[in-house]
């Protein structure tokens, strides 16, 4: 498939066929593209819990406004958000960029210190909000990248945050669950397969300046 048709192919799947479970290889291939997302400073203040576990799943469905894709699903792709994003936070990533990079530190502290003194003059509700920008970014390249390996896949934002950070352990780990992403194949019977794609017109979305 090209990526258009990938994204024709794809639709938000209600219905997950039960009996099919995603390859260790294409996990594998929405860790990486997970990973690989780009982030604002390249800071990565996400993280993403994969849940495969009938058991649990079935738990958070209750908790996911009844949609049944949560239990369904072959996988249930957590996205999450740092709870701290401090000062040890961004020392730690220029660590890691000098360890990868080799860069000289005199090179990066001048960038490092205005990131330290830029985010402790931020309120936190301003961090937790452009940390969540970066889950969607990865939402969407999870989407994608499903997409073209013709995985089916429901974005979703209808589920209750607090409960999946209870049921999943999630605050132990510093983090908070902001997006959730069932994966797996769509079911034979899933009717919005076969809906028709609504988008408007592209003469109405997009606009060209020559
Ligand atoms: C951020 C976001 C949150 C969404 N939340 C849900 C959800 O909780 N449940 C659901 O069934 N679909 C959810 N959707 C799917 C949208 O309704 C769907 O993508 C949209 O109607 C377009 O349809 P399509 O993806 O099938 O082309 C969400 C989509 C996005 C991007």
């Amino acid at each position: 498939m090209n990526n258009i048709e990938a994204l024709k192919w794809r639709y938000a799947t209600k219905k997950f066929d039960e009996n099919r479970i995603l390859s260790e290889d294409k996990i594998e291939i929405l860790k990486h593209a997970f990973n690989l997302t780009a982030t604002s400073y390249g800071l990565q203040p996400i993280k993403m819990v994969i849940v495969h576990n009938k058991t649990l799943q079935s738990k958070l469905v209750e908790y996911s406004m009844n949609q049944q894709q949560v239990g369904s699903a072959s996988h249930v792709l957590v996205l999450c958000i740092e709870r701290e994003i401090d000062e040890d936070f961004i020392e730690n990533y220029f660590k890691y960029v000098h360890k990868i990079r080799a860069t000289p530190n005199e090179i990066l502290s001048p960038f490092k210190d205005f990131l330290i003194d830029d985010f402790k003059n931020k309120h936190i509700d301003e961090i937790t909000s452009w940390a969540t920008n970066q889950a969607f970014l990865a939402m969407g390249t999870l989407l994608t990248v499903s997409a073209t390996e013709a995985i089916d896949a429901c974005p979703m934002e209808g589920f209750e945050p607090k409960k999946y950070d209870e049921i999943l352990g999630l605050e132990k780990l510093n983090l908070k669950s902001v997006l959730v992403l069932p994966v797996g194949f769509r079911a034979k019977d899933d009717m919005f397969s076969e809906f028709k794609k609504v988008r408007r017109p592209i003469s109405d979305t997009i606009i060209e300046i020559n």
